[in-house]
């Protein structure tokens, strides 16, 4: 079966920092793909060359057959391609619905966006109460949800989720997880980043372990539990 995402020799710079050094992976329709790594290891930049928010400097990225190597933000939610990002980046100044409507820009289909403010309100139902307050008021588990409900507007066939538990009281990491579990079973198929491991690994199928921007080890999630390669990349790094 074809991938539905795949990925060749990746690499991301900034200047002479050489953030991601070309990775393969892949995902397949369905899956719960966990990314694992340290700070600094390059999984935010990774994800964020997928999207187009930072420029992909070598290497290929095809999604659903197609490359899109070089595609821009806009128009790879269009395809079925989003990103929440690390750190919410809601828009405190604007409405809770204002900023699902962001996410949904590029839905034209009148009962393509009602079914989208349907399932999201549907999914967070405080959303819904609080969706004419400012996003800035809203707690960090809120505003993490409402990150997670705006890139669920453009009704994404493959969402990536970049630190989705960061600062959060573990009840609602919880939450959280439990959501994912909830989005996998309604044919979302998701990349996670996570320094959550055990929970990373405990909910995904598969998982990458990056150090230094390159993959040092994958392969099932219960495999790379107990992999030393794991271990050592937590431990340091290089
Ligand atoms: N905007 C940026 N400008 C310069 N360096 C950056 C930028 N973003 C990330 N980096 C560097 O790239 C490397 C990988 O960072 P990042 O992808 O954020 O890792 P991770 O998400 O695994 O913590 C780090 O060395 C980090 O300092
Ligand atoms: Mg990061």
């Amino acid at each position: 079966m074809a991938s539905l995402l795949s990925v060749q020799s990746l690499a991301v710079s900034y200047g002479p920092i050489e953030a991601v050094r070309g990775v393969d992976f892949d995902i397949q329709k369905g899956e719960i793909v966990a990314f694992l790594g340290a700070n600094g290891a390059g999984k935010s930049s990774t994800l964020n060359a997928l999207v187009g928010l930072v420029p992909v400097a070598s290497g290929t990225v095809s999604f659903k057959g197609e490359d899109i190597t070089d595609w821009a933000p806009e128009n790879l939610a269009p395809a079925g391609l989003t990103l929440s990002p690390e750190g919410r980046r809601v828009f405190g100044a604007l409405s809770v619905a204002e900023n699902l409507r962001m996410g949904a820009f590029s839905i034209k289909d009148k009962v393509a966006l009602e079914a989208a403010w349907e399932r999201v309100y549907t999914l967070f139902p405080i959303l819904h109460e609080r969706r004419d307050q400012f996003a800035g008021t809203l707690s960090g588990g809120q505003q993490q949800m409402l990150a997670v409900g705006r890139a669920l507007m453009s009704n994404p066939s493959l969402l990536l989720l970049d630190e989705p538990s960061l600062g959060l009281a573990p009840k609602i990491v919880g939450q959280i997880f439990d959501l994912i579990a909830l989005l996998r079973d309604q044919g979302v198929t998701l990349a996670l980043v996570e320094q959550n491991v055990s929970m990373a690994l405990e909910i995904a199928d598969r998982g990458y372990v990056l150090a230094s921007g390159k993959i040092v080890a994958s392969g099932p999630a219960a495999e790379l539990a107990r992999s030393e390669a794991l271990k050592s990349a937590y431990l340091g790094g290089e």
